[in-house]
């Protein structure tokens, strides 16, 4: 719970008729309330040098500065200072005038105290309103730069130790290279035989960390946002993973799509990884048949890739967005389960949001929702 001022509110009450502001002050005085009172308005100017106020009850009328003037002065030096304007009869407009300029309520004079006390209240009630809204805000902001440099930290962090792996690893995989060409014939099969397998784990190991370094960038790189036609992307995206599909009968169905706004490029990966996956996880079909589906929602673009593969159990659904999360064996299907970490980071950079369904054994399906582009 924020905890702001609670003792009794401080009023700073100017009015050149002295009767009426020293009346006033008197009345509110025994309501509760701490007053101040001042027939001229430079006199109040001056006070708030000295003193705090949370709200100014001034008359519109005055000779030296009129009360909006006033307020305005006064709020220059403290912008959590409310305001309340006494105006004549008949002077509607004026208070409305006053109310553009910063005034958060008016009172017609002569007055009750059964009226200016609840006006008195709700100027108050918002003054802390407006308060907790600024703490708030300021916590918001502090928490905000708190997670970005957590963030960043990691991000260093995850770059700088994958660097750090990969010096050693290549030595690794240098000398085996050097062992088995040096005294492979002489080996005996079987010792052979452990020498090539340490050799592939040693280069899946090394993919992982270009992976890992590649996902860590991902978070770090600028956006480069612009209009990207959606349709062009994806048939580029689908003639570099064509080959992949030799010997295979693959059915794309694809419809026109729009133009959205992103990183071309990012978005460019966000495709290859959910294109890809279709083609990979419908490798047991004839025909494969991968279809992307787009429609307008209120949000912005929703574009969803379905396929008719092997499918996941969709209990695991949003665990499959995290860093080298698979739910299939390597040996049936190979990867190394960053592609959608990636998906998650970048349409999430976009200010998007991403989600998965499936029937096991039936079909896939990934949506990404892109934001509306700002208007231009
Ligand atoms: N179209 C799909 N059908 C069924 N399962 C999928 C599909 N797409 C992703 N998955 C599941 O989600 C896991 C994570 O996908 P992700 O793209 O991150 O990794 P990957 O494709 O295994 O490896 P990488 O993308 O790093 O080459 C996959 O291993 C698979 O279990
Ligand atoms: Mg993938």
């Amino acid at each position: 719970m924020l905890k702001l001022d609670t003792m009794a509110a401080r009023i700073l009450i100017v009015d050149d008729e002295v009767a009426q502001m020293e009346a006033l002050c008197r009345t509110l005085g025994e309501h509760g309330y701490v007053t101040t009172g001042f027939s001229s308005a430079r006199a109040a100017l001056a006070a708030v040098e000295e003193a705090k106020f949370d709200l100014l009850v001034a008359d519109l009328m005055m000779p030296e500065l009129d009360g909006i003037a006033l307020l305005r002065a006064l709020r220059s030096k403290d912008p959590d200072l409310v305001g309340v304007i006494m105006t004549g009869e008949g002077s509607i407009d004026t208070a409305v005038e006053a109310m553009k300029a910063g005034a958060l309520d008016y009172i017609l004079k002569p007055f009750r105290l059964s009226v200016i006390l609840p006006v008195l209240s709700r100027a108050l009630s918002v003054r802390r309103l407006h308060q907790e809204n600024a703490l708030l805000e300021r916590r918001i902001r502090e928490r905000t730069e708190e997670l970005e440099a957590a963030n960043k930290e990691l991000e260093a962090f995850s770059s700088s130790v994958s660097h750090d792996l990969r010096a050693p690893l290549r030595h690794i995989l240098g000398f085996l290279g050097f062992a088995l060409e040096a005294s492979g014939e002489r080996l005996p099969p079987a010792a052979r035989q452990d020498l090539e397998s340490a050799v592939t784990a040693a280069r899946k190991m090394d993919q992982l960390i270009s992976d890992l370094l590649a996902y860590s960038k991902t978070g770090r790189v600028g956006l480069k946002a612009g209009p990207v036609e959606l349709g062009d992307l994806v048939a580029e995206v689908i003639q570099e993973i064509g080959p992949d599909t030799a010997g295979r009968a693959v059915e794309w169905q694809v419809p026109p799509l729009p133009t959205v706004w992103g990183d071309r490029s990012l978005l460019r990966q966000v495709f290859v990884n959910l294109l890809g996956n279709a083609l990979k996880f419908t490798r047991p079909r004839s025909p494969a048949v991968i279809e992307l589906k787009s429609r307008p929602v209120a949000e912005g673009l929703e574009v969803r890739v379905r396929d008719n593969g092997v499918g996941f159990d969709q209990r695991f659904a949003d665990r499959l967005f995290g860093a080298f999360q698979r739910l299939h064996s390597a040996d049936q299907f190979e990867g190394n389960g960053i592609g959608l970490a990636n998906v998650h980071r970048i349409i999430h950079r976009h200010g998007g949001r991403v989600w998965a369904d499936s029937k096991l054994g039936e079909w896939a399906e990934f949506g990404v929702l892109l934001p509306r582009p700002p208007d231009l």
